[in-house]
């Protein structure tokens, strides 16, 4: 009989519990960036502070921000703050321009890393016994190896599948009938696609829950894989700065958000102009500062990300609010500003269109022009008109919920590309 996995103490710790833990480690940690990394020494330094006028959680606020500028500039191994041998792994985020974004972790990181793991999988209600099947990439990409790591830890059962060869996949979960599934969501749908293609119902499949991330994806798309599926749906979150999957991840008794494991990274929101806190509740740009991270100390990190910090429901720790994209993601169409995924909550309710899409950029004179190529599905690809009748709706839609106007492209089935990994959701042609 299978049951249910046991909460760490921390879990349900008072939030004074949690408070108290916070800032002995955050003491700790600016104190190791400080002595460890000349990188931090002088920028803390430069700012006129120094670890040992750290009171409370809030002096945090007076300390430099870490960008992904500081690991570029100082590529590949200048941020690490303990010697090399002490260094048992490295991973590096490809980026889509210039070097990888370099990122270390000694024994005790990667021990913690796999606790994380553990917990977010337990998050997502795992039970003893269960097997699950790993689609994240492995190699530098921290997806593959810390999912692994972690449900190993957890006690279970582990199918070290990584990315690609998606027939292959589908008879691997045909035949090893895993109970969970860690991938990201858009490489999801292109298993359940090609479940689809064998002439497989995804929703008879195996798999009960689903732990996805690495990418923004709606609540909209949740409920549109939960029901193809038939499983639960949780989102895991993290980047490799701060460790890699698993810094907040979400818990299946209320689905409202990643909890973030505050007793290992202390979140902040700031206004991405002005770098100014914002309190909980408001929108801003998430930052992170690591507590206990060894080989690379991550001191007010700016993700990009952009959400809210909420109340904590499940745990006591505090949630992120789904993320809606990245600054970087954002863009700026006549104007208005636009993230991919206002577009995937529109396209998501024509049910003539399936849940693949990408973005266009291109430019007509001065002017900027967005088209969103999508796919039928492939019950509905023979309907012409309501097919036409969908991308009008959808077109309708984007401008008058959005306020940008957009051509709706309706490929032939699968004429999107299937990205095994990371989804590209949008091209940009626009002459740079
Ligand atoms: O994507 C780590 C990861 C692997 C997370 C597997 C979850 C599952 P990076 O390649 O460094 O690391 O990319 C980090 O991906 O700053 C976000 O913009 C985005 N991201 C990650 N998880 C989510 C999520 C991994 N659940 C960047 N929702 C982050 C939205 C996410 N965006």
């Amino acid at each position: 009989m299978s049951t249910t996995l046991p909460l760490e103490p921390i879990e349900k710790a008072s939030r004074d519990e949690l408070a108290a833990l916070q800032l002995e480690r955050l003491k700790w940690s600016l104190n190791h960036a400080y002595e460890n990394s000349p990188v931090y020494r002088r920028k803390f330094d430069e700012a006129g502070v120094h670890p040992s006028q750290v009171q409370s959680l809030a002096d945090l606020a007076r300390f430099p921000f870490t960008t992904k500028k500081d690991l570029r500039d100082n590529y590949p191994f200048g941020m690490f703050a303990v010697p090399q041998e002490q260094i048992s792994r490295i991973h590096a985020s490809s980026g889509t321009t210039g070097k990888p974004t370099v990122v270390a972790y000694t024994a005790r990181d990667i021990d913690t890393w796999a606790n994380l793991v553990a917990r977010s999988v337990r998050a997502a209600g795992a039970r003893r016994g269960d097997k699950v099947h790993i689609s994240y990439g492995y190699g530098l990409f921290t997806g593959g190896l810390g999912a692994h790591y972690g449900a190993e830890r957890a006690g279970l059962t582990v199918i070290p599948f990584g990315g690609g060869q998606t027939e292959k996949q589908v008879q691997l979960i045909q035949d090893f009938r895993p109970d969970i599934i860690m991938v990201t969501p858009s490489y999801m749908l292109a298993i359940a696609d090609e479940m689809e293609r064998q002439g497989i119902d995804p929703a008879t499949c195996s798999l009960r829950i689903g732990i996805f991330g690495a990418e923004p994806w709606t609540n909209d798309m949740r409920k549109a894989i939960e029901e193809r599926m038939g499983i639960t749906a949780v989102d895991i979150y993290g980047l490799s700065e701060v460790m890699g999957p698993g810094v907040a991840s979400e818990c299946a008794e209320t689905k409202d958000g990643p909890t973030i494991w505050e007793d290992h990274f202390y979140p902040e929101i700031i206004n991405p102009e002005t770098g100014e806190v914002l309190p909980d509740g408001e929108f801003g740009e998430l930052v992170f500062t690591s507590l206990t991270k060894e080989a690379l100390p991550i001191i007010r990190y700016r993700t990009r990300d952009l959400t809210r910090l909420l109340p904590g429901t499940a745990r006591t720790m505090r949630r992120m609010e789904k993320i809606t994209g990245r600054s970087d993601d954002m863009l700026i169409i006549r104007g208005v500003n636009v993230f991919p995924t206002q577009i995937e909550e529109l396209l998501l309710k024509q049910p003539a269109l399936a849940p693949h899409y990408q973005i266009v950029l291109t430019k007509e004179g001065p002017m900027d022009v967005m088209a969103l190529n999508c796919e039928p599905c492939p019950e509905t690809a023979p309907d012409y008109g309501a097919l036409d009748a969908a991308s009008k709706a959808l077109a309708y839609d984007i401008k008058a919920l959005i306020g940008v106007t957009c051509k709706v492209n309706v490929l032939e089935v699968n004429g999107i590309e299937r990205s095994v990994g990371k989804a590209r959701r949008v091209i940009d042609k626009r002459p740079k």
